[in-house]
């Protein structure tokens, strides 16, 4: 184990670096049974107060580069229409989005975000904890490890991930509102669901659950199956995330349009690579 990982995870509580120790048999099995029954899991202060505010720090000092977008999306992350289908189709559905991402490919050298996710010790710890082995880190060079900023006023519509699995880590909590709201296993590999899609977007809130997350926390999400979205920010202070993303197929990468809404560009890896999924789900 590098020694730069125990100054970032609190690994007293959590020891990531030996999943054979019974302390953390025990979060992994609580971990998987909420995962498996939610879609989400929440591992309260995973991350030290120091290194938290170092990743504040490391965000904002480079907050003008984020890449903020104001493009409405439908629940596929998709921001033009597919005008042969009926009106009422989720995929017709836009919704007003406000949310921006810096990028991982501006990440400094020696960030402590890009560190905490190249080791391996963060990967086996997820992998064990959604019950799945192997995952891989997301080969997106845009999206891999984002930092994700809503500032006052930001929304992030109802939506499915690209990524099967999105950790949350909470940087930084606004005043009010920016909340995390999910629909667990709406959709499954060859099943859209549309109907109960719709239902979602219409205002039902069956199906609909909350997540409070405080800065330190760490997420671990089913993105893919699962629609999700941020209530509005409101007062003066953005909410921050980090987003590093796990994945079942090493080669895949953003579709090109996904990753020009959302990231605000398009690089050759997302072109070459702009292949239909295998799960047969829409991105
Ligand atoms: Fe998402």
């Amino acid at each position: 184990m590098n020694d730069r990982l125990k100054t970032i995870v609190d690994l007293e509580k959590y020891p990531i670096q030996d999943l054979n120790s019974p302390k953390i048999k025990e979060i992994i099995n609580k971990c998987k049974t909420e995962l498996d029954q939610f879609s989400c899991s929440t591992i309260p202060n995973f991350i030290l107060p120091k290194s938290l505010k170092i990743m504040n720090v490391e965000l904002e000092k480079q907050v003008d580069k984020v890449y903020m977008s104001k493009e409405s999306i439908n629940p596929y992350l998709h921001s033009i229409d597919e005008s042969s289908l009926g009106k009422d189709h989720p995929k017709k559905i836009f919704s007003k989005r406000y949310n921006g991402y810096l990028n991982s490919d501006l990440f400094d050298k020696n960030s402590e975000m890009k560190f905490l996710y190249e080791q391996k010790e963060l990967l086996n710890f997820v992998s064990a904890c959604v019950g799945i082995s192997p995952i891989y880190r997301w080969a997106d060079p845009l999206a891999c490890h984002a930092y994700n900023v809503m500032k006052p006023d930001g929304i992030l519509p109802w939506h499915f991930d690209s990524c099967e699995f999105t950790l949350s880590i909470m940087i930084q909590k606004p005043e009010k509102g920016g909340i995390f709201e999910y629909c667990p296993y709406i959709r499954e590999p060859g099943n859209e669901n549309f109907e109960e899609v719709k239902k979602v977007l219409d205002g039902d809130r069956k199906r609909v659950r909350q997540l409070k997350l405080e800065p330190g926390d760490l997420q671990i999400f089913k993105g893919r199956f699962t629609l999700h979205r941020v209530t509005k920010v409101e007062g003066n202070r953005s909410r921050y995330l980090c987003i590093p993303a796990y994945v079942l197929d090493p080669w895949r990468v953003n579709t090109p349009e996904h990753s020009r809404a959302i990231y605000g560009k398009v690089l050759p890896i997302h072109l070459e690579r702009n292949k239909p999924r295998a799960d047969g789900l829409a991105d």
